[in-house]
């Protein structure tokens, strides 16, 4: 495939200065010499200064789960791109389903959330999926479509510099994962879109309780790029048995 596979970690609010500590020397000495696979974990904002001492100098990369859609300015407790830039982030989460069902995130506010992360130099990862009653009613791809569409508008010179990661609710942290099958029929939708939007190359990761027991089945999959892991991505070994699915 044309396409590097690419498996991200995101710690959600888990974590602690201790925890991390052993966590990011884990992952170095586990992942220190990983090649042709893109390697990162999103950490919560405090933790970014730690991880980019931690990882500085290895593959490994670092993130945030959220960026503001301003540069600068009024917004109370919001994080800005420049920001994690200032931390060495190379990318970040968008749109995750908990950021869009906890705090109304909606489908135009993403795409500005990526605007912003572009703007700033970073690789947004625009998270879509639908909900367990939204596939059972069959609108999988209509929801899906209209979740992407502010954000393939943003133009095809945008689109290229992005990651798409398909995340179906009902398999997040709910042990319960996309039979590949299942994420692949998604993940060529998504892929047509890409291609229709002038950007049929990026890397589309699958997300939902990904572990190194399922990740090779669904790596093998000719649309899935890699992983955007939550719970697996806590432990050391679990995440690198992961990443080795992905080489
Ligand atoms: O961003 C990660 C996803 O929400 C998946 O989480 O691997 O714990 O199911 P999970």
């Amino acid at each position: 495939a044309l396409r590097r596979k690419c498996v991200l970690g995101n710690w959600k609010m888990n974590g602690s200065l201790a925890a991390n500590a052993s966590l990011l020397e884990a992952l170095v000495a586990a992942l220190g010499k990983v090649q042709n696979v893109d390697v990162g974990v999103a950490v919560p904002f405090p933790y970014l200064a730690q991880a980019q001492q931690a990882l500085g100098g290895s593959p490994v990369r670092w993130g945030a789960q959220d960026v503001s859609a301003h540069a600068s300015g009024a917004y109370t407790g919001e994080v800005a791109g420049p920001m994690l830039v200032d931390f060495g982030a190379s990318f970040v989460l968008v749109g995750h389903s908990e950021r869009r069902s906890l705090h109304g995130e909606t489908s135009d506010v993403v795409a500005d959330k990526a605007k912003a992360a572009l703007a700033a130099g970073l690789t947004p990862v625009v998270c879509v999926g639908e909900t367990l009653a939204e596939r059972e009613a069959g609108t999988t791809l209509a929801v899906i479509g209209e979740q992407l569409a502010p954000v393939l508008a943003l133009g095809a010179d945008a689109v290229k510099r992005m990651i798409v990661a398909y995340e179906p609710v009902w398999a997040i942290g709910t042990g319960r994962t996309a039979s590949p099958e299942q994420a692949q029929e998604v993940h060529a939708a998504i892929r047509e879109r890409l291609r229709q939007a002038g950007a049929g190359e990026v890397q589309v990761l699958y997300g939902g309780s990904v572990k190194a027991a399922n990740a090779a089945s669904l790596f093998a999959m000719a649309d899935i790029d890699g992983g955007l892991v939550g719970g697996a991505s806590l432990d050391a070994q679990d995440f690198a048995g992961i990443v080795a699915a992905a080489t």
